[in-house]
């Protein structure tokens, strides 16, 4: 009998073409747009040999042990594994693929959009002239500020802080500084970007330290920023705006204290939200799950 396979989330559908055409496994998806609920997934594991998620499902000891030891694969459609307990996949000896590459484009992109839609008040913007703010033309309403000549931050400079990078450059960006968990000397050679440790760029101190026309933005994860700290520092000017595509928690309820500032623009994080990349990202996690059940290398595995 083929090995079966359980699939938490109705995945864009050239993952799913994927499985069905492989005739390798037997899946069973949860098919809906909208997380599957625990207790169900805490049922439906029981037994598998594969699991698909998505970074909505915590897959933790618990479920590990409600799958038990048949599982031998876990594929995440998603770059990011903050979901996953990495020390309990590994003492089971069970291995991970994730999607990175295929995204990057899609999330710098985003990244850059973001900059953009906050550095120069574009969603203020559009909100005057729907709502009869635009009296007239004047000199310095709606003011904001450019790429050009500024100094860009890069917190993490993987694939995707080098790919940001890469597309500011000729919006005249005058310099890159980067932090990450140690220097990346051949990855910042290519953007020419100096690093600083990461204590000067820690989260307790760093908006304190950033300049009052300075603008944050994050499309990493909720958790590296505190978002007490944000708000005080966007709500009495000690920075000058800040774009987040990721907020603790996910939704982010409508009222919070943040969504009442001009100067917040929030998005439901969408960065990898192009159907180009949201289908590769679908057709990568079943090529990880087929590799990985038939004891080959994944096209992409994450060490543990
Ligand atoms: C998105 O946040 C991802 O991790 O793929
Ligand atoms: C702007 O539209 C200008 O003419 O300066």
């Amino acid at each position: 009998t083929l090995p079966r396979v359980y699939v938490t989330r109705k995945i864009p559908p050239e993952g799913l073409k994927i499985l069905s055409q492989s005739g390798e496994v037997q899946y069973e998806l949860w098919d809906s747009d909208n997380p599957v609920p625990r207790q169900e997934l805490l049922k439906r594991v029981r037994g598998v040999d594969g699991l698909v998620c998505v970074l909505t499902e915590k897959i933790d000891a618990e479920v590990l042990d409600a799958a038990g030891p048949n599982l031998k694969v876990l594929s995440t459609m998603s770059v990011g594994f903050d979901h996953l307990s990495l020390d309990e996949l590994k003492k089971r000896g069970i291995r991970v693929g994730y999607t990175p590459d295929v995204l990057t484009d899609a999330v710098a992109e985003l990244t850059v959009a973001l900059l953009l839609t906050t550095s120069r008040r574009l969603v203020e913007a559009t909100h005057e002239a729907k709502t009869g703010g635009w009296g007239t033309w004047r000199t310095l309403w709606l003011c904001g500020y450019e790429l050009a000549n500024s100094t860009v931050g890069i917190l993490g400079l993987g694939r995707i802080g080098i790919a940001i990078a890469e597309r500011l450059m000729p919006f005249k960006v005058k310099k890159f500084i980067y932090t990450d968990v140690a220097p990346r000397p051949e990855l910042a050679s290519q953007i020419q970007a100096e690093y600083v440790s990461m204590e000067e760029l820690a989260k307790q101190k760093l908006f304190s330290q950033m300049k009052n026309t300075a603008i944050f933005i994050n499309t990493s994860r909720g958790g590296v920023v505190n978002q007490e700290d944000l708000y005080e520092a966007l709500s009495t000017g000690q920075i000058a705006a800040a774009g987040l595509d990721v907020t603790t928690p996910e939704p982010l309820p409508t009222n919070h204290p943040l969504f009442t500032l001009k100067n917040c623009v929030i998005l439901p994080h969408i960065a990898s939200a192009s159907y180009t990349t949201r289908n590769a990202m679908s057709a990568l996690a079943a090529n990880n799950l087929l590799a990985g059940l038939r004891g080959e290398p994944m096209p992409k595995e994450l060490k543990l």
